[in-house]
């Protein structure tokens, strides 16, 4: 696909859509301004070429109507700080009113429009909204990996009436997992956790078929330990999904893939700080016990196995690492790969933020800012947001 590095910029309108879902609390503030911070360098690269730059985003989940909360003003005050330069926020994304402050820019100058969710056509991809989005600018550049799963009109929509190219981040963010699934130095290990198996299959079935070891952990690893016949006390079985998970095990056979699971677990009554817990053989769980991580035996062999590979992926913590009890087997795992000589890269979502709240996010190869979008990419699915963009010329 074509980049904003081959095309000319200069004194341009350049719709920029980028990823500014950030975390709010429940005062509305930013806990976690990672993925403003990943979009400045396609920012400050369009100013410094003097495009006269339109961002836009979408904010959380407002059902197409105004929500206070969720404006994008925190964001662009957020931006302007960092980028050290003004950022206007303007108070819709089409429209009169955004057409004439666009109309006033100069070059270098940059704009944020309003949250595009206020607006329902944005989820819709209505074509008018499109069109309406697309007519502020010359150029569209997508920077949305985290939202490139998404078919909506900002995403999907607009590349139909502008020259379409892709952003700094969705460049690297691309690269980072077509590299590791297309040509992965070897031993190439895929680490899967998370709460369930459901959400997994795609990727297990895509993955099975590039990697030489599995690592499966979190929650998901009950649904595993039941179709093997263990014991799984309390802990949240998809019965629908044994037949399948059953499957990945013999395709993992079939193709010579270690599919290893924990050999012992952490269990508590209930998945609480300070609740009394121990670790048992995953064979053996418990009546009215619930699987909360592995065990100290399973984080021992998984880190042996993952200091032999050259590449790991890693989609889902391996236990609920948000409460401090049942975080070690997450944060030893990040260790192991931290600490690894060779590649690596954390698929996004919960595994980015279990990598940032250990401070170890700088140590790895990559770590994504998309969360569904890292999913797709890892379970070998084309995002609609890369698909609809221009293709490069040439060989
Ligand atoms: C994300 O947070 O993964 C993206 O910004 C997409 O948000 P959405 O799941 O609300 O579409």
């Amino acid at each position: 696909k074509k980049t904003v590095r081959e095309i000319d910029v200069t004194s341009k309108r350049v719709l920029v859509r980028t990823d500014f879902n950030v975390p709010l609390d429940e005062a509305g503030a930013i806990t976690d301004d990672t993925r403003i911070r990943a979009s400045l360098p396609t920012i400050q690269y369009l100013c410094e070429r003097g495009a006269r730059v339109i961002l836009c985003s979408h904010l959380g989940r407002p059902q197409g109507r105004v929500e206070g909360r969720l404006r994008l003003a925190l964001v662009a005050n957020r931006l302007s700080l960092l980028l050290d330069r003004p950022v206007a926020a303007l108070h819709d994304c089409i429209g009169p009113e955004v057409e004439s402050a666009v109309a006033a820019m100069n070059d270098g100058d940059i704009v944020l429009l309003e949250n595009l969710r206020f607006h329902p056509e944005e989820k819709k991809d209505d074509p008018a909204f499109a069109e309406g989005l697309a007519s502020l600018a010359e150029i569209y550049v997508n920077d949305a990996f985290g939202a490139s799963h998404r078919a909506h009109a900002s995403i999907v929509g607009v590349p139909n009436y502008l020259p379409a190219v892709a952003g700094l981040l969705l460049e690297r963010e691309v690269n980072a997992f077509t590299r590791i699934l297309q040509n992965p130095e070897r031993p190439f290990a895929v680490v899967i956790g998370g709460a369930k198996v459901s959400d997994k299959l795609e990727l297990l079935d895509n993955v099975i078929s590039r990697v030489d070891l599995l690592l499966i952990g979190g929650g998901m690893a009950a649904t595993f330990f039941a179709s093997r016949g263990y014991r799984t006390g309390a802990s949240q079985v998809e019965t629908d999904r044994l037949d399948e998970v059953r499957r990945v095990e013999k395709n993992a056979e079939r193709r010579g893939v270690r599919l290893l699971l924990p050999s012992d677990v952490i269990v508590a009554e209930r998945l609480e700080a300070g609740v009394p817990n121990r670790v048992v053989p995953a064979t053996e769980v418990p009546d009215g016990q619930i699987i909360a991580d592995i065990g100290p035996a399973a984080v021992d062999e998984f880190s042996r196995e993952l200091r032999a590979v050259r590449t790991v992926a890693w989609n889902g913590p391996v236990g609920v690492f948000e409460i401090p009890e049942f975080a070690e087997g997450t944060r030893r795992i990040a260790a192991t790969l931290a600490n690894l000589d060779g590649t690596t890269v954390i698929g996004g979502g919960s595994t980015t933020d279990a990598v940032q709240r250990f401070g170890l996010a700088d140590e790895m190869t990559h770590v994504s800012t998309g969360g569904g979008a890292a999913l797709a990419m890892l379970a070998g699915k084309p995002l609609p947001g890369v698909e609809a963009l221009d293709d490069a010329e040439g060989p």
